[in-house]
């Protein structure tokens, strides 16, 4: 198990408490998929602040302290005196006083969930960072992977999108590298980062070639938000050179399984009925998300 206060992001995760989160999130999903709720997180206090945009992943979190038993609050950035220019530092401290236990935050700017953690007595989740991470995204998705393969080693899996503002890449580069399994990025050149490799993964410009012998597909979202120059000329065109299709996925990869962190652009990164197809477990990822993040916060905040 990591005994930090925190969990920020992956880079600094080994293998082994990265199997100890998948091996208590196993036990985690069967007391929610059983609708058993627990009391490992009564009397404790669970917040989230973000400052950026969620579906899955903030209400992923909420349900899971819930889940266990602990209260919730919730800042809403738009609505709070971050309007009225709190700083990170100042909401953090005022969130201790308020005796949460965990703050779970998202911000546009990568660092920022460490610079409250350094600032505050609660532990802090990072639930992505600018470009830098999304640990518990990186989790939940290597949750489902090993739920469908048993094991890391020798799986290839093919990431194939906008990697160049992809936190979620990043943390899966990292992790999947120290897990044994073979990682591969595909995109246009404009998309890819330089120095990528170093984080433990191949480059491919060629959706079909990267495709062959893949087990996991897993689709990047295109962060037109993040974009501040035109990176490719239009979507139709980049989901021609490099959508994951119907064609390409059953002529390439027929067993692969298909993953998206979310929200999915239809039609751009995957066709829709590739997003539906048998293959596709993009929908079982949410779930095992709130398992996941079950173990974390009981790790962290339970103290186990
Ligand atoms: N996967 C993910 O982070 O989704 P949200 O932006 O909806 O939280």
């Amino acid at each position: 198990m990591f005994r930090k206060k925190d969990l920020l992001g992956l880079k600094d995760m080994s293998a082994e408490e990265i199997i100890s989160v998948l091996d208590h999130a196993a036990g985690m999903k069967e007391a929610f998929v059983g609708g058993k709720p627990l009391s490992l997180l009564s009397g404790k206090c669970v917040t989230t602040l973000f400052y950026e945009n969620s579906t899955r992943t903030k209400n992923s979190f909420e349900t899971a302290a819930r889940f266990l038993g602990a209260r919730t609050m919730s800042v809403t950035v738009a609505t709070s005196s971050v309007q009225k220019g709190e700083s990170l530092i100042d909401t953090g401290r005022t969130l201790d006083a308020l005796r949460t236990d965990a703050i779970v935050i998202r911000h546009s700017m990568a660092g920022a969930p460490a610079l409250l953690a350094a600032n505050v007595k609660a532990s802090v989740i990072n639930a992505g960072d600018g470009m830098n991470e999304h640990p518990t995204q990186s989790l939940l998705d290597l949750f489902t992977m090993r739920d469908k393969f048993g094991t890391f080693k020798g799986l290839r899996v093919v990431l194939v999108g906008d990697v160049k503002h992809s936190r979620v890449a990043r943390s899966n580069i990292w992790a999947l590298s120290r897990l044994g399994a073979e990682t591969v990025v595909v995109a246009p050149c404009t998309l890819i980062p330089k120095g990528i490799e170093e984080l433990g993964c191949e480059v491919s410009y060629n959706i079909e070639d990267a495709l062959i012998g893949a087990n996991v597909v897993m689709g990047l979202r295109i962060q037109r938000e993040r974009q501040k120059a035109g990176l490719f000329p239009s979507l139709s065109e980049y989901n021609s050179e490099f959508g994951i299709t119907a064609e390409r996925l059953y002529g390439i990869c027929e067993n692969a399984i298909v993953m998206h962190p979310g929200p999915v652009n239809r039609g751009v990164e995957l066709s829709g009925d590739v997003a539906d197809c048998e293959n596709s477990v993009i929908n079982e990822q949410v779930t095992n998300g709130v398992a996941v993040r079950m173990a974390v916060m009981d790790i962290l905040v339970g103290g186990r």
